[in-house]
């Protein structure tokens, strides 16, 4: 109980609400101006590249798939999935590696350029497309979802926190950086994204790992089940929210 109370104490005393910390106007026009021009474009561009030469582009993604080619940016719409031959909900950097094995290729670790360059631009193949999400539609995602909603509320590390402690007061202002609430703000549709703070382009699963480091919290591996349950539901989120696949995000 004592330590609950000292969680609420800790988090509020840094949730800090002022007008003062708002985004100004001008800093809103240059945010609208980046967008319209994202740096990450290139690193998407860059990763359609290195999608055609080392993955064989959409022709062998759709048979890896097992979809048709006209399907494919639909299909991708509703990633992270269970996909059968791979025995496993998987988001797209993990079809990406699973590909390069059965090429008997090498296969680049996750949060390497390749990895993350091509699944965000195979992502922004479904871009203005639905997130289509299903959590229900078979048991290994309705698992990974219940997996991913516990970890989203357990607390971890030595300040006691969970993902919820944080995000459930969406608004609020934590150290001048506002709480985003992740179904409105398009968190499952919005990333990869450029990170403006660290200049480069990041992936959902990366950036989550950042806040458990804030957090006090030793951050859950890239491709974990954990991890994955965590971007299956912030995916449904998105979902709920009836919100599209906008990749390349442009973030603080
Ligand atoms: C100490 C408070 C705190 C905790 C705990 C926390 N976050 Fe965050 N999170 C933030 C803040 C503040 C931002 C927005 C920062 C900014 O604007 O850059 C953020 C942003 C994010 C974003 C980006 C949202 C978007 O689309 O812009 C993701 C994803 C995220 N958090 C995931 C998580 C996950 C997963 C956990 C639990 C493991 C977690 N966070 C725990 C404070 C927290």
């Amino acid at each position: 109980m004592k330590k609950i109370l000292l969680t609420v104490a800790f988090v509020s005393s840094l949730a800090i609400s002022g007008e003062q910390f708002s985004m100004s106007d001008a800093d809103k026009k240059m945010y609208e101006e980046m967008k319209e021009n994202n740096p990450a474009d290139i690193f998407v561009a860059d990763g359609e590249e290195k999608f055609e030469e080392l993955f064989g582009g959409e022709e062998a993604l759709a048979k890896f798939l097992e979809v048709s080619e006209k399907e494919l940016y639909r299909y991708i719409a509703g990633f992270p999935r269970y996909i059968k031959k791979m025995g496993n909900v998987v988001g797209l950097d993990q079809v990406l590696q699973a590909m390069q094995v059965e090429a008997g290729k090498k296969m680049a670790p996750l949060g390497s350029e390749v990895i993350d360059f091509t699944s965000a631009y195979v992502k922004s193949l479904a871009n203005d497309e639905n997130i289509t999400i299903d959590v229900e539609a078979d048991d290994a995602i309705k698992a990974s979802y219940a997996l991913g909603e516990k970890i989203y509320s357990t607390r971890r590390g030595y300040r006691g926190l969970s993902c919820k402690s944080c995000h459930a007061m969406a608004g609020a202002l934590l150290r001048t950086q506002r709480l985003p609430d992740m179904g409105e703000v398009n968190t499952g549709g919005t990333w990869p994204a450029y990170r403006m703070t660290m200049s480069k382009l990041v992936t959902l699963q990366e950036r989550s790992q950042k806040c458990m480091i804030d957090a006090g919290q030793k951050p859950l591996p890239l491709g974990s089940k954990e991890m994955v349950g965590l971007e299956v539901y912030i995916t449904n989120m998105a979902k709920e929210k009836k919100q599209v696949i906008e990749i390349p995000g442009l973030k603080r």
